[in-house]
Parts: structure tokens; C-alpha cells; sequence
């Protein structure tokens, strides 16, 4: 009997340290772990900034996943926001629309290249809460079916030149590679990122790839996904947690987005 609530005990330590260490990893934050090839679904938890993204279900589908039912509803009734008065609620959507209404992304890539040429892409994203924000290089603008740009012949060849707020490249997210693994992945996070919501400034940051055009002549079709947070910019979207800022509605809330570029169109001669 001891023994088994001792053991218990352990079991509870053991989860509450794993939570613990697993907390300075979460996904608000940033998902510091998937160091690797990533596509947007795994963002279950993130809203969609348009329903564009999901023009393959019904409209009613596609709608539960916009910032207003994912994420405004859930400021108005969940359980997390519910010691904010009616007022400071109002005041946390204008806040988190501000962010939302600064964020952008583009895609700078030729329009034409040669088979199995090599050239650059730079994404350059605007806003986000931070502290970090997130960037992949996809083939379409699909929140549930766009795929890692190499799955349609797009050779990453060099780990992505990653360009902070400062103008600095950052070599954080590249050296968090185990063990030299190959550092040529379609997902970066840039660090260091910050929105000052009084005087409307939100911070900028860009991330290059050097591809290698497929091999295949034809029109290809390329898109970058920007993954970014939004209650951290406010003080209230903001709580302390073991000795870090996370989102007033938890690991589990809706105020993440999945935000695209522009589709852009390469043409492979
Ligand atoms: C369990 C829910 C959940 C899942 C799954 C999830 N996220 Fe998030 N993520 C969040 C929340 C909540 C925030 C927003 C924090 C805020 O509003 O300040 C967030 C924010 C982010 C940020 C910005 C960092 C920040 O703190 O603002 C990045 C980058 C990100 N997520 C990437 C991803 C990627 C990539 C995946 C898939 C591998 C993913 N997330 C899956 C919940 C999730």
C-alpha cells in the first residue's frame, strides 16, 4: 500500500516536472521542438486569418475556424477569460485585432527559372506578439493540404538564412539541428520578436531559402505559411507562469493564427 503511494507520488512529481519542462517548450512560445520539415495542420490550435485557406469543405466548416468563432468567441465564454470584466474584454479584442490588422507576409521568388536551377526565396513577415514567430516554406496556401515545399521537387539546398528584427541573421534555430543533422528544413522560428501595441510599431523579420528547381519542366505553385501569436502583446492577454509570459487563454486557446502569403507561381523551363 505505502509503496504504491509512494510511487503515485513519484508518478505525480514526474508529471509535474515534465509539465514543467514541457511548458518552457510549448507551443505558445513557439513549438521549439519540431525542428525539422513542418506543414500548417499541425497548428491545430491556431485560427485561420481567411476561410480562403479552406476552400475544400463547407463554408460552415471553414468558418469555425476563423479568428472571430475560434478566437473572440472563446474570449467571450471560455473559462480562462472569465475574471475579465465585460469591458476589459472588448479591450483585449481591440488589442488582439490591432495585431491581427498589422501582421503580414510575402514571398519574393522569380517568377521563371531553368530545370534544376538554384536560386533564393525571402519571406519577410511583419507583427506578431512574439516572443518568437514562425516561418515555412510550403507548396500552396492550404491550411490542411499544403505540403512541405520539397514534396513537389523544390530541393532545399542550405539550412534558411534567418534575419531578426535588427537586421541580424540569427543562427539560433539553425544550430538547434541535433547533432548536425542536415540543416536544410522548410521551417524557421526567428526570435527576439516584439509588438508595442501604444506606439503601433511591430517588428519585421525575413528568412531565405536557396532552392533547386525540380528537374520536371511545368508551372509549380509556392506559398509561405507565417505562424504567429497575438494575446502577449496585451496585458491582458498576458499571465506569468513559472517565470514566463503565456497567453491569457493557456496552451490549449485559439490565439495563435496560420496567416499565408501570396500564392506565387514559378514557371520551370
Ligand atoms: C495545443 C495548441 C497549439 C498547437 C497544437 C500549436 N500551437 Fe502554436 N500557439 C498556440 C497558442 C495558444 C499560441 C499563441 C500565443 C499568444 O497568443 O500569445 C501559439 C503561438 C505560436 C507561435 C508564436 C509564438 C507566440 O508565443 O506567440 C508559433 C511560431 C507557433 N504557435 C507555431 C506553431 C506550429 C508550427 C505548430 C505546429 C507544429 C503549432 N504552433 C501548434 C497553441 C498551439
Amino acid at each position: 500500500m505505502k509503496r504504491t503511494m509512494r510511487l503515485s507520488l513519484m508518478g505525480l512529481l514526474g508529471w509535474f516536472f515534465a509539465g514543467s519542462v514541457s511548458l518552457t517548450h510549448a507551443y505558445p512560445n513557439g513549438p521549439l521542438w519540431y525542428v525539422t520539415d513542418i506543414g500548417p495542420y499541425c497548428a491545430g490550435c491556431h485560427a485561420s486569418t481567411s476561410t480562403k485557406q479552406i476552400p475544400e469543405h463547407p463554408k460552415e466548416f471553414a468558418e469555425q475556424w476563423t479568428i472571430e468563432k475560434k478566437h473572440f468567441a472563446d474570449i467571450q465564454k471560455a473559462q480562462a477569460y472569465q475574471d475579465l470584466s465585460p469591458d476589459q474584454k472588448d479591450q483585449l479584442i481591440a488589442a488582439i485585432k490591432e495585431v491581427d490588422a498589422h501582421a503580414a507576409i510575402t514571398l519574393d521568388a522569380p517568377s521563371s527559372v531553368k530545370a534544376g536551377q538554384q536560386f533564393a526565396v525571402t519571406v519577410t513577415t511583419q507583427g506578431g506578439a512574439g516572443p518568437v514567430i514562425g516561418v515555412a516554406l510550403v507548396d500552396n496556401d492550404l491550411r490542411f493540404q499544403s505540403r512541405p515545399i520539397a514534396s513537389t521537387g523544390f530541393l532545399i539546398k542550405a539550412p534558411p538564412k534567418i534575419f531578426g528584427p535588427d537586421g541580424k541573421q540569427q543562427k539560433k534555430w539553425n544550430e538547434m539541428r541535433y547533432n548536425k543533422l542536415d540543416g536544410n528544413i522548410n521551417f524557421a522560428i526567428v526570435f527576439g520578436v516584439g509588438a508595442d501595441l501604444k506606439n503601433k510599431t511591430f517588428d519585421s523579420t525575413k528568412v531565405q531559402w536557396t532552392l533547386r528547381a525540380p528537374v520536371d519542366p511545368g508551372t509549380y505553385t509556392m506559398a509561405a505559411v507565417f505562424f504567429y501569436g497575438t494575446e502577449k502583446a496585451s496585458p491582458l492577454g498576458t499571465v506569468e507562469q513559472l517565470g514566463r509570459k503565456m497567453p491569457k487563454g493557456g496552451f490549449l486557446a485559439h490565439s495563435g493564427r496560420i496567416m499565408f502569403s501570396k500564392v506565387h507561381t514559378i514557371t520551370v523551363r
